[in-house]
């Protein structure tokens, strides 16, 4: 059998452990071949591939991004885009794709299953959003990469007496924020579900002043003050109509200047989280997955993904990933809340 591999959307740390784990298996106990799509679905649309061997994936378990490279490009909102990814699958001689994404690289996969090919899935997101697995990979090094600036950020906001305000990403869910922030002792956090009273974030940050410490407010990029900002009708979308956020740390950074007269710096972590090596959890969970997917294809279980449930790892329908978002429940935040200036 001949199998393609793609990975779209945003990068993630550990796509290329599913890389190797999937190539490793398939070669190995199933004789399968591979073919390595490059940018997501460019790849087939385009007819952009190579060879994917054993020799391919060696020595890239602890290296972050993907060795396809990957792209937001959206073949249903191509006139013809689904026949022509069908016709690159035939012209290669390909029975059978492993997509690697997240809500929307899933969505099309699930879209192409329904067209009758052999498609499985395997989830990614830093933001660990998607609701038909525990976690996903990506998101333990993310947090981690917060922690550690939270982490520094705390010496040097004591040192000036200064409010720092951390953002991190997420544009529906505040996971990143909510596990750095518990993680780097944040003593606000503010996250897209829960929408925040600023009188209330300058309280805790005063709080803090007066036990002779300098505040941290960790903000996830989709956070939103009580009655929104003024507006962002000119807020840029992607292909999947993605809004592409960022600024409001810098928007807290002169409120909380204005309100409380205290010195306020934001730092906007961005694609840092996305980037470098993932950590032992990610790399363990990425190959999981992969090798979890690959026995899938074997199996002929289309239409479905991997999904960690508690410790194990199971094939749920890709229809199940893409039904609804998993957000922050509004007691996990109100735990957290407790620990709040
Ligand atoms: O979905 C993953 C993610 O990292 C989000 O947290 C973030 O909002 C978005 O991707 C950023 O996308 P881009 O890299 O296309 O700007």
């Amino acid at each position: 059998m001949k199998v393609g591999v793609l990975t779209g959307g945003g990068d993630c740390p550990g796509l290329n452990a599913v890389i190797r784990a999937v190539v490793r298996r398939g070669t190995r106990e199933f004789g399968f071949e591979f073919v390595g799509y490059r940018d997501g679905w460019r790849g087939p649309l385009e007819g952009d591939r190579f060879e994917l061997g054993v020799d391919q994936v060696r020595g890239i378990l602890p290296r972050g991004g993907t060795i396809l490279g990957t792209s937001r490009t959206n073949p249903g909102s191509i006139e013809d885009g689904f026949d022509r990814v069908r016709k690159t699958f035939d012209e290669d001689g390909v029975d059978a794709l492993v997509a690697i994404g997240g809500e929307d690289t899933l969505g099309v996969a699930r879209q192409l299953s329904d067209t009758g090919f052999g498609v499985v899935g395997v989830p990614k997101t830093i933001d660990n959003d998607l609701g038909a697995t525990d976690y996903t990979f990506g998101f333990d090094t993310a947090v981690n990469i917060a922690m550690e600036a939270i982490d520094r950020l705390h010496t040097t906001a004591e040192s000036h007496h200064r409010v720092l305000i951390v953002e991190v990403m997420g544009r529906h869910a505040g996971w990143i924020a909510l596990h750095s922030g518990i993680a780097g002792g944040a003593n606000v956090i503010l996250i897209p579900e829960v929408e925040f009273d600023l009188d209330r974030v300058c309280g805790y940050i005063e709080e803090r002043f007066r036990d002779r410490f300098a505040p941290i407010v960790v903000v996830a990029e989709g956070a939103r003050p009580k009655g929104g900002f003024p507006d962002q009708d000119d807020a840029q979308t992607d292909a999947f109509g993605h809004v592409r956020l960022g600024g409001v740390a810098h928007w807290l950074e002169s409120e909380i200047e204005e309100r409380t007269g205290k010195e306020a710096r934001a730092t906007v972590l961005g694609h840092v989280q996305r980037g470098g090596t993932p950590t032992a959890f990610d790399r363990v969970l990425a190959t999981r997955f992969g090798l979890r997917a690959i026995e899938a294809v074997e199996r002929s279980e289309w239409g479905m993904m991997t999904a960690l449930r508690g410790t194990a790892i199971e094939m749920v329908p890709l229809a199940e990933a893409v039904e609804e978002l998993k957000t922050v429940p509004p007691e996990t935040y109100r735990e957290a809340e407790i620990l709040f200036g």
